[in-house]
C-alpha cells in the first residue's frame, strides 16, 4: 500500500479515483463534502437524501461517477459528532472509506479530510493502513479481479510535511502490527520454533540485538519447564531474546516482556480434540505481540530500554513427550508435575519469565499469552484478561487500553485457588484439576515465578485471532492484539524516564 500525503488540488493524467469526505451526524458535509456537492450540483447531498446513511461513524455512502466530478465513486465516511471525533475515530473513518472501495475497481483512493489537521491526516494513514491488511502468501490462483483494486492512498491535507513527519512513528506501527499478524497466520508447518526465530533475528535491521538460545544453552541453564514442553516435537525449542537500548543511559533497568510462542499446540499427550485443533497455530500470539511491541519501539526509535524473550517450542505428542505426572524442574529450581501436558503455556512462560528477571532485572515485566481457553469463555474474542501484582502498572494499563481501543479487564489473582496448585508430588501442580476460574489459576500459577513488583500477564487466548470482521482496523484473523497496546503504555509512562 502506497500512502503520501498531498495539498489540495486536481492531480492531473491519473485513473480516475474514489475521493473518500467525512460527513458529520445528521448529514451534516465537512468543508471537503459541502466543496464535491457544489461541484456535482448537489449529488452528494440528493444521494444522502435517498439513504439511511447519517454520518454515524462507521457508516460509508458510495456514490458512483457523479456528475461534474473528475471522480470514479465518492465516498462518504461517517464520522459522528465532530467534537467527539478522536484520533481512533478517524483511525476508523479512513478504514471505513477503505473497505467501502477497496474491490471496487479503482486505484487509487483519495482522502480529503477538509478541516481535519494534520495529525489526524496520520491517523486517517494508520487507519487504512491497517484496514488493508490481508494474508495471502498460499492464495495462489485468487484471480486479480478478485484482490483488493486500491493499491495507492492519498491523503489531501493542509501541510503534507507535517503530517508525513505525524505519520512516521505510525507508520513503524503499522509495520510492527503487520508484521505480529503475519508470524499469527503463518502455518506451523512454515512457522515453527528455528523459524520463527529466524524471522525475528531479521529485526536486527532496525537496531534490535536479537540473540537465539537453542537446546543445548538452555538445558545448561537448566529450562526443565520450557524443554519439557517441547520434547515431544522434532523441531528443536528455542528462546529469542530482544534488546532495544533507546534509552539516554544504556544501562537503565529495562521494561520487559515475555511471550508464549507456543508455534503449534496439539494439547500434547493430553491431546486436544480434532475439531479446532488448526486454530492451534496461532498459539503463539503472545510471542508475536512482544515481537510486534519490540519492532515498533525500534522502529520510532523509542527514548526507552526494553527487552523481549520468546519461548518458541512446539507442543506435540511422541514416544519422547513429557507425560501426565511427570515432574519437571523449572529453571527457579521449583519442581512441577505435569498433570494436563496441554496447560504447557504456562510451562514455557514460567522459565522464561524466571529468565528474563535474573538476566534484566526489569523494572516492569508483562507477559503475553494465548494462555487459556477459560478467558475465551469469560471475555470472548474482543476483550482481554489481565492480571497484575502493581495497581500504578494496572491503571496505567488501563489507560492505554482504552487509548488504543485494544480492550482489556482485570481479573483477579485471589490467594484461595493458589493453594489448589499445591500436591503431594511436587512444589506445585500445572493445573488445579478443576475447570472452574481456568484462567486465574494460570495466572497464579505464573506469579509462583515472578519476583518482580511489576507485573502483568494478559491472556489474549481470545483476541489474538478474529473469528469474523470486527472493527475496520482490523480484518478477520490475526489482530497483532497487544502490539498497540503496549507500545502506548511505553510512550505514555516508561520513555524518555
Ligand atoms: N493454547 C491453549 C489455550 C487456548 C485456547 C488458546 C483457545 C487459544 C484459544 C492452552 O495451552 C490450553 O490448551 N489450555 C487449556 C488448559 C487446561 C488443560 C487447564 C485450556 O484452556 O483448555
Ligand atoms: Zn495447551
Ligand atoms: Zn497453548
Amino acid at each position: 500500500m502506497q500512502i503520501e500525503f498531498v495539498t489540495a488540488g486536481p492531480m492531473e493524467g491519473e485513473a480516475l479515483s474514489a475521493i473518500a469526505a467525512p460527513v458529520f451526524e445528521n448529514q451534516t458535509l465537512g468543508s471537503a463534502g459541502e466543496a464535491l456537492d457544489g461541484a456535482s450540483g448537489g449529488a452528494l447531498s440528493r444521494a444522502m437524501g435517498s439513504s439511511r446513511f447519517t454520518g454515524e461513524l462507521d457508516q460509508t455512502l458510495d456514490i458512483v461517477a457523479p456528475a461534474g466530478l473528475h471522480a470514479a465513486r465518492v465516498v462518504l465516511a461517517g464520522a459522528g459528532a465532530l467534537a467527539k471525533l478522536d484520533d481512533l475515530g478517524v483511525e476508523r473513518l479512513a478504514a471505513a472509506a477503505y473497505h467501502a472501495v477497496k474491490s471496487s475497481g479503482v486505484p487509487t483512493l483519495e482522502l480529503r479530510l477538509g478541516d481535519l489537521s494534520d495529525s489526524q491526516a496520520a491517523r486517517a494513514a494508520l487507519g487504512v493502513r491497517l484496514a488493508a491488511y490481508r494474508f495471502d502468501r498460499y492464495r495462489t490462483r485468487e484471480k486479480p479481479e478478485k484482490k483488493p483494486s486500491v493499491t495507492k492512498v492519498r491523503i489531501v491535507c493542509g501541510d503534507p510535511a507535517a503530517a508525513t513527519a505525524a505519520f512516521e512513528p505510525l507508520a513503524a506501527l503499522g509495520d510492527a502490527v503487520s508484521f505480529a499478524r503475519d508470524l499469527v497466520s503463518e502455518p506451523a508447518n512454515v512457522l515453527y520454533p528455528e523459524e520463527f526465530a529466524h524471522r525475528v533475528k531479521q529485526l536486527e535491521a532496525l537496531g534490535l540485538e536479537v540473540e537465539v538460545l537453542g537446546e543445548a544453552e538452555m538445558t545448561e541453564l537448566g529450562m526443565g519447564a520450557l524443554l519439557g514442553v517441547g520434547q515431544g516435537s522434532v523441531r528443536e525449542s528455542q528462546l529469542a531474546v530482544l534488546v532495544w537500548r533507546g534509552a539516554e543511559d544504556p544501562k537503565a533497568a529495562p521494561i520487559a516482556f515475555v511471550g508464549k510462542g507456543v508455534c503449534f499446540d496439539t494439547g500434547g499427550i493430553s491431546i486436544k480434540p480434532a475439531a479446532g485443533m488448526e486454530e492451534m497455530k496461532t498459539d503463539m500470539g503472545g510471542a508475536a505481540a512482544v515481537a510486534g511491541v519490540m519492532h515498533v519501539l525500534a522502529g520510532r526509535k523509542a527514548k526507552v530500554n526494553a527487552v523481549g524473550i520468546l519461548g518458541l517450542v512446539e507442543n506435540m505428542p511422541d514416544g519422547n513427550a513429557i507425560r501426565p505426572g511427570d515432574i519437571l524442574t523449572s529453571l527457579s529450581g521449583q519442581t512441577i508435575e505435569v498433570i494436563n501436558t496441554d496447560a504447557e503455556g504456562r510451562l514455557v512462560l514460567a522459565d522464561a519469565i524466571w529468565y528474563c528477571q535474573e538476566r534484566f532485572k526489569p523494572k516492569t515485566i508483562i507477559d503475553l499469552a494465548t494462555l487459556t481457553g477459560a478467558i475465551v469463555i469469560a471475555l470472548g474474542e474482543e476483550v482481554a484478561g489481565f492480571y497484575s501484582n502493581d495497581e500504578a502498572l494496572a491503571s496505567n494499563l488501563a489507560a492505554a487500553s482504552t487509548a488504543e481501543a485494544e480492550l482489556i479487564w482485570r481479573m483477579p489473582l485471589h490467594k484461595p485457588y493458589d493453594k489448589k496448585l499445591d500436591t503431594l508430588a511436587a512444589d506445585m501442580k500445572n493445573i488445579t484439576g478443576s475447570r472452574s476460574a481456568g484462567s486465574v489459576a494460570a495466572g497464579l500459577f505464573l506469579q509462583r515465578f515472578v519476583t518482580n513488583k511489576s507485573w502483568a500477564h494478559l491472556d489474549i487466548a481470545g483476541t489474538a485471532w478474529q473469528s469474523g470482521p470486527g472493527a475496520p482496523t482490523i480484518p478477520e484473523g490475526a489482530s497483532g492484539f497487544g502490539v498497540r497496546l503496549l507500545n502506548r503504555l511505553v510512550a505514555d509512562h516508561y520513555e524518555g524516564k
